[in-house]
């Protein structure tokens, strides 16, 4: 079988996305690349062999050399460049978060739904080991019927990543409950089997709201994902926007009655994701959540604390970035292209996810009242749930 030919647009920090599709022989090869920055395009270009480069993405769409289109611009472009390779007829890898609104979400689905365009969206966690661990685990029924998700999330990086570009200006993104948050509020969908239909939040710019900023144009300094800050407190060069709050916590309820909670902090020492399920007979927590870490269950009792389970599962080995993730999506994209279908990520899971994680982003920037989280269109997500067919 021939290799797909993929074009990718934007190739910033993403661009490992790009690497991992790169497969001279082996399913996939990028075959033309497009960034508006000129030194970046060059740079990045030399990794992919000889391909098309292009400052403009409408170069791309007019090429019938082309199998799909990677997007991995920034989310506010995410709308905007979606649509149009989707009415140039070109199947779509777009990266999370689908859109930074829930109208947004909605016209990139229409847009997949009426112009019969594949239409995928990157929710790499979806094939993260330790995700599809806990997944099994509460598929086999080891603690009963999921009731409860509690979710923490430390982000160690949080003031290089998120504070120092783009991500802290919520024009560009709403908010970091719906830019950062997508992922891990699309992965408590997933795990607890339904969908957010009510929120409330309260958040904070508790921190990187003093710290010093860049002027408006200057670029980061050199070694920004090198040499790193500590305390929180000693950080600078901040993006000369910061708008976005970088503490935050957030309630659900779920349309199959599961209560669900959501923390994020950007000035923790460590990074890591921390999910706790209960269930009717029994929970599980993460310990890590890189290959290797572990998964405990406790399904007897009751007792006291106990630091030891019933039963410990470790998350498997795995190559590449994102714990494996990059990969094994990259290979779930290849087999959507060529034959379509129901796949693990979904564009309705990916636009509940945003459609929560907005919601959530209203409610803490009023007071924490509560919000209903506007249903999907049944007939697109019929569409959708149905395999795109
Ligand atoms: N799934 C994941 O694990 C994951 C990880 C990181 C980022 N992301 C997503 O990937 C996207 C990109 O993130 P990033 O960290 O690489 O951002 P980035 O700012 O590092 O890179 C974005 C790149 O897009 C280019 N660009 C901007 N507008 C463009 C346009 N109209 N046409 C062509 N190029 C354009 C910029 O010049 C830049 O090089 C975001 O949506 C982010 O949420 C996903």
């Amino acid at each position: 079988m021939e290799d797909l030919r993929f074009g990718v647009i934007g190739l910033g920090l993403r661009v490992s996305l790009a690497v991992a599709a790169h497969q001279p022989g082996r399913g996939s090869v990028v075959a033309a690349v497009c960034d508006t920055d000129p030194a970046t395009l060059k740079e990045q270009a030399a990794r992919f062999g000889d391909p098309v480069t292009t400052t403009d993405h409408r170069d791309l769409l007019r090429r019938d050399d082309l199998d799909a289109i990677i997007v991995m611009t920034p989310d506010d472009t995410h709308e905007e460049i979606a649509i149009a390779c989707l009415e140039a007829g070109k199947a779509v890898y777009l990266e999370k978060p689908l859109a930074i609104t829930v109208e947004g979400c909605d016209a990139v689905l229409r847009a997949a739904r009426d112009t019969g365009t594949r239409l995928y969206v990157g929710h790499n966690m979806r094939h993260m080991g330790v995700v599809r661990l806990m997944r099994d685990i509460i598929a086999r029924g080891d603690i009963g019927e999921p009731k409860t998700v509690w979710v923490r999330h430390f982000v160690s990086y949080g003031g290089d990543y998120y504070f120092k570009d783009w991500h802290a200006d919520r024009s560009r993104t709403t908010g970091l409950l719906l830019q950062k948050a997508a992922h891990d509020l699309d992965v408590l969908h997933w795990l607890a089997g339904g969908y957010t239909t009510r929120v409330n939040a309260l958040g904070d710019l508790a921190l990187y709201g003093d710290l010093p900023r860049r002027a408006p144009g200057t670029p980061r300094p050199h070694g920004w994902l090198r040499e790193f800050d500590w305390p929180p407190t000693s950080r600078r060069d901040l993006h000369h926007v910061v708008d976005v709050e970088d503490v935050s916590v957030m309630n659900m309820r779920l349309d199959n009655g599961v209560v669900a909670a959501y923390q994020q902090c950007h000035f923790t020492p460590d990074y890591w994701r921390n999910y706790t399920v209960i269930g009717t007979e029994g929970r599980l927590e993460n310990f890590g959540d890189g290959p290797g870490d572990t998964v405990k269950v406790w399904n007897t009792g009751p007792t006291g604390y106990r630091d030891d389970c019933d039963i410990a599962y470790r998350v498997p080995q795995a190559q590449g970035s994102h714990g494996g993730a990059d990969l094994d999506i990259v290979a779930e994209f290849r087999r959507f292209v060529r034959e379509g279908g129901v796949t693990d990520t979904s564009p309705v899971a990916a636009r509940m996810s945003v459609a929560a994680g907005y919601m959530a982003t209203l409610s803490l920037r009023d007071g924490g009242a509560p919000y209903d989280v506007p249903p999907l269109d049944p007939e697109l997500a019929a569409y959708f749930d149905g395999g795109q067919r």
